[in-house]
């Protein structure tokens, strides 16, 4: 699996951009965390369902519900951690296929997970501005969300197992 990892090379530059973009996004955790949930639902009207702690808050209610946020928080800091380590593959392989068999367990989709990625760089367009998510920048976030995505498969696909 991680030879997955490996084979993406991400270089030097694009680990920048990621980890500087990631950056101005954790100046404002709360503020991120809605948006990311409030884009994704907007986008996947049927994934609210999913989320036992806050499926059945209006949708006009998310931003400002104290669950959404805890959930929202929890998943900024995941990724946080992801690209704190950006240049650990061993460490990022073990961390995703943890995320895809915790996923996996909770009958979350592969399809899901690609659809997320729309979101979330969506997001970091419309909030960084042209200038600095720039096509290099998109380019480079496209590229380690498709390492994401075939790292943690097996791991959704297979989540019982150690
Ligand atoms: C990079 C992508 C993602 C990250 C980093 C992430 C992170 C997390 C974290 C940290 C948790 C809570 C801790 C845990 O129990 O594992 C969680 C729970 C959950 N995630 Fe994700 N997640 C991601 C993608 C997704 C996607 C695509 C879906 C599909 C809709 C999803 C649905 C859920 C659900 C339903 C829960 C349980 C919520 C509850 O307790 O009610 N996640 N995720």
């Amino acid at each position: 699996m991680s030879e997955e990892a490996d084979k993406a090379g991400l270089t030097a530059t694009e680990k920048n951009l990621i980890r500087n973009t990631w950056a101005l996004v954790k100046q404002d955790v709360p503020g991120n965390a809605y948006d990311l949930f409030i884009r994704f639902f907007d986008e996947n009207p049927t994934y609210q369902q999913l989320f036992k702690s806050f499926k059945n808050v209006p949708k006009s209610e998310l931003r400002g519900n104290k669950k959404v946020l805890a959930h929202g928080t929890n998943v900024l800091y995941a990724i946080s951690m992801l690209v704190d380590n950006i240049d650990d593959t061993e460490v990022l392989v073990e961390m995703l296929t943890k995320l895809g068999r915790n996923h996996g367990n909770r009958r979350i989709s592969y399809d899901m997970f690609v659809n997320l990625e729309k979101t979330l760089v969506g997001l970091l367009a419309d909030k960084l501005g042209p200038t600095v998510m720039t096509q290099d920048a998109v380019n480079a976030w496209k590229k380690t969300y498709g390492v994401i995505l075939s790292v943690l498969k097996p791991g959704l696909e297979s989540p019982d197992a150690d």
